[in-house]
Parts: structure tokens; sequence; C-alpha cells
């Protein structure tokens, strides 16, 4: 904002008529969102080019008119995309900025595009759009980023490490199972941002200021022209509502949090003490000052960044709460939260699904994990079920072997059959078996279950499912 805070107070052009005094200059740069709104210019142009379209189309404009309009507004459009527009904090937003510049291109006729509508349901025509592309190009991120881990669950899907609950070692597990459980939260988080998408892709431009216009619009054709599945129904609920976006956010936050998670995982995993994987070089940063550092701060960003994500949703939904009917300038506030937004969702989206697919998986040092801390624990007291105690009493006789084991320092699979005699006299030959790291995973092999047979069914179906959108 720097260069603008010296701009000069100038009688604006577009209301001067009611005004006997030019804006204050700070007030000019305070009220101004040029600065962050022109990140919707091409959404701004084509809402435009819909408009004079459909105005032409009813009779309101000349066809020469409409001619001239949009090929002043697509000259406009290069001049953007070429850096050599010159936006004007005076000019407020990015729709006075393109609309001056449309009269000073063409004239006269510039000034009849803003016939029947309003910088209120402009403005909320051009979020949506923006809003709709921005989901898009984050859906597809989402499907690389699982296509990602799909790839890797298959590779891994025989590769065991421990599971944890309360982040003690638990049961084994196998590698593939767990990036498949990440997987799943994408799947919905995925669902979730398509169905928001409906509702993102109404139409409120015909709404004008709050109360509609008296021009004999027709609003099918714009949203035909702009791709809108549907219209906002009521006038004063298109200019104002942004609750299109406050879903947005709500979708990812959640998604955030998921990558947050996957975040913390990987960052205690790529550590000395777990040891279970090791991450690309090029995603990783040094010290500059203990050489042998190697930091995971891709995931520690990501993690970190969930939380302005969190923020812009609750900046969104207090924006919105006390707002009466209709369109309020509060509503000007809503742009930076929703931007963050997409660009932190889709940039942490983006580095991970490069980051996933060149993961280093360590299966030694895992399955070395998943061999101490009683991980069969839970298959001993299942095989003694089966041999016919009841269940309560078999966690208690696993409950004192495994005390047994603490004090000499000897995991299940370890002991002698005569040791493991000690706790129960049923215990035959056969249990060691169920004490393996393999015979543990493969017996949970149901839907749902971390037996590599059923990751690599669960993978295949993932694969199809990526395959039919
Ligand atoms: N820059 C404004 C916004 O972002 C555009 C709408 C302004 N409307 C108005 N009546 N002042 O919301």
């Amino acid at each position: 904002m720097s260069d603008s805070s010296n701009t000069k107070p100038t009688q604006n052009i577009q209301w001067g008529g009611r005004f006997t005094e030019a804006t204050d200059a700070f007030v000019q740069v305070f009220t101004a969102s040029v600065d962050f709104d022109q990140k919707m210019a091409e959404q701004d142009i084509n809402g435009s080019i819909a408009h004079a379209t459909m105005l032409a189309e009813v009779g309101v404009l000349t066809a020469d008119e409409k001619t001239q309009i949009i090929d002043g507004l697509e000259a406009i459009r290069q001049e953007i995309r070429n850096g050599e527009f010159e936006w004007s904090v005076a000019l407020e937003d990015v729709h006075m900025n393109i609309e001056a510049r449309l009269t000073q291109r063409i004239g006269i006729t510039g000034k009849k595009l803003h016939t029947g509508r309003s910088r209120n349901d402009q403005v909320a025509t051009d979020i949506r759009l923006y809003l709709r592309d921005a989901i898009d190009a984050i859906l597809s991120e989402v499907t690389r980023l699982q296509t990602g881990l799909v790839d890797l669950a298959e590779r891994e899907a025989d590769t065991i490490m421990p599971g944890f609950t309360h982040l003690q070692t638990a049961q084994p597990v196998t590698f593939g199972h767990h990036m498949l459980a990440w997987n799943e939260m994408l799947f919905r988080d995925y669902e979730r941002l398509v169905d928001c998408r409906k509702r993102v892709n109404r139409m409120p431009l015909g709404s004008a200021a709050l109360a509609g216009t008296t021009y004999p619009i027709d609003r099918t054709i714009t949203a035909r022209l702009l791709g809108f599945e549907g219209i906002c129904e009521n006038s004063l609920d298109g200019v104002s509502d942004r609750d299109f976006a406050i879903e947005f956010c709500a979708a990812a936050s959640l998604c955030m949090t998921h990558l947050s998670r996957f975040s913390e995982e990987l960052v205690l995993w790529a550590s000395a003490q777990f040891n279970f994987v090791d991450l690309p070089d090029r995603f990783c940063t040094g010290s500059s000052i203990m050489p042998q550092k190697k930091n995971p701060d891709v995931p520690e960003l990501v993690r970190g960044k969930t939380g302005r994500v969190n923020g812009h949703l609750i900046s969104l939904l207090t924006l919105m709460k006390s707002q009466c009917l209709a369109y309020n300038k509060d509503n000007q506030e809503d742009k930076e939260p929703l931007f963050d937004t997409v660009d932190t969702l889709f940039n942490c989206l983006r580095a991970y699904a490069d980051m996933m697919p060149a993961l280093q998986v360590k299966k030694d040092s895992m399955r070395e994990a998943a061999r101490r801390g009683f991980s069969t624990a839970t298959d001993l007291a299942d095989y003694l079920v089966k041999k016919g105690m009841p269940f309560r009493d078999s966690h208690e006789v696993v409950g004192k072997a495994v005390g047994y084991g603490v004090a000499n320092q000897k995991d299940l699979a370890d002991m002698s059959l005569d040791e493991l005699q000690q706790f129960s006299d049923i215990i035959r030959e056969d249990v060691y078996d169920v004490l393996t790291l393999e015979g543990s995973v493969n017996a949970r092999n149901h839907l749902g279950g971390t037996a590599p047979v059923q990751v690599r069914a669960a993978a295949a179906r993932a694969r199809a499912q990526l395959a039919a959108r």
C-alpha cells in the first residue's frame, strides 16, 4: 500500500455528482480494495462480457455497442495479463478500475456497461467465479496427492510398521494401510469441496444493488454464458450472503487439519528416534549452526499454516454474523481471508503431491519398532480365546506374559514355549504363527483390515474411484 498513501485526493468520477468535496486522502486508501481484488480481474471481465451480451440480447444495448464493449474489455484483459494496466487507488476497486479504463478506451459507450447492475451483484458474481475456478484447481491437486498415496500404498502393502494408540505401540499394521487411512480423509475432503462447489456456482448477477433492476434483464442468459448451474433466487440474499465462501473455508480447514495430521506424523517419522522415513533432500532444509541437521520444513510449515486457514474461517464467520440485509461494506473484508485460504490450501496440497511419491520408507527400522513393544499381545489373547478361554481371562494371562517380558527384556515372539506355558498350559507350538508380525497383519483379513491382501484390494478400489472423477 506504500505507493498509494500519497495519492492525491480526487473527486470520484463514479459518484462525484452527489459530493461537494473530494474523498479524504487517507479514507480513499482506507476504503480501497484494488490492491487485493485485482486478483479477480479475469472474472470481472468475463462477468462484464456476459452482462453486455445479455443487455444486447434484450435490446438495452445495440449490437454495435455490445461489440465495442467486448472488444474494449478483451483489450483490457491483455493489458492486465501483460502487466501494463495501471491500477489506481482513486478508483477504489477492480470493478471501477476496469470500467473507467473501458470508457477511456472506447468513449461514451463504456459508460453504458453498468446499466442494470451494481458493484454489489458484480462483486458477488466475481467472487463466486473466482472461487469456482479455485475449487477446480484444488480438486485436481487433491487427486494428484491421492494418486501418489495409492501408489505408495500398493508399493508398501506388505511393509510392516507399529500401529499406535496414545502414541504407544498398539498392534502391527501395514504401511500401505496407513497411507490409505490418509487417503480416506482426502476422499471426504474432495466430496466436501465438490458439494460446496454446487452452492458456489449460483449466480447473483441481476440482483443489482439489492432490489433488482428496472431493465428487462434475462438472468438465464448471463447464467448460461458464465456457466452457473443456478441463479440466486432473491436479490437481497444474492448481494449479501457469503455463506458459500464460509463453507469453502470450513472445507479447507478440515482438509488442512488432515494435512496437519499427516505432517505431524512425517515430522515424527523423520526423526532419528523413529527413523521410519526419509524425506527427499529437496523438501528439507539444513541448519545454519548445526551441520548434522536435516529439517522437515515442508511438513512443519503445512502443519503451521493450518492455523491461518482456521483463523480465516473464524474471520469470515465473524464478518458475516451480525450483518443486516443487504450489502454492507463489511463484505469487502471477505476477500483477503478467502484468497489466502485458497492459496494456502493449494500450495500445501501441491507440496504434498510432489513430496509423497518421493518418500523413502525405512522398512527395517519400522519392522524393528513393530517387533519391540509387544505389538502382538492382542494376537496372543485372541489365540487363547480361539482355544476356549474367555477373552477377559486371556487378557489377564497375556498381561502377565507382557509383565514377564518387560522384566526380562524379551518380546513375546522371543519367549520359549516353556516360558509361555508358565502363563497358560493351553499354549502350543502353533502360537508362534500368531506371534509373528506377518501372522498378526494377515489375520486381520476383512474389509477395512490391515492385511496386505485387503490393502491391495482397497488400493484398487481407490484407484478406480480416482479414475472415475
Ligand atoms: N469493493 C467492494 C467489495 O469488495 C465492491 C462493492 C462495493 N459496493 C458498494 N456499494 N460500495 O465489496
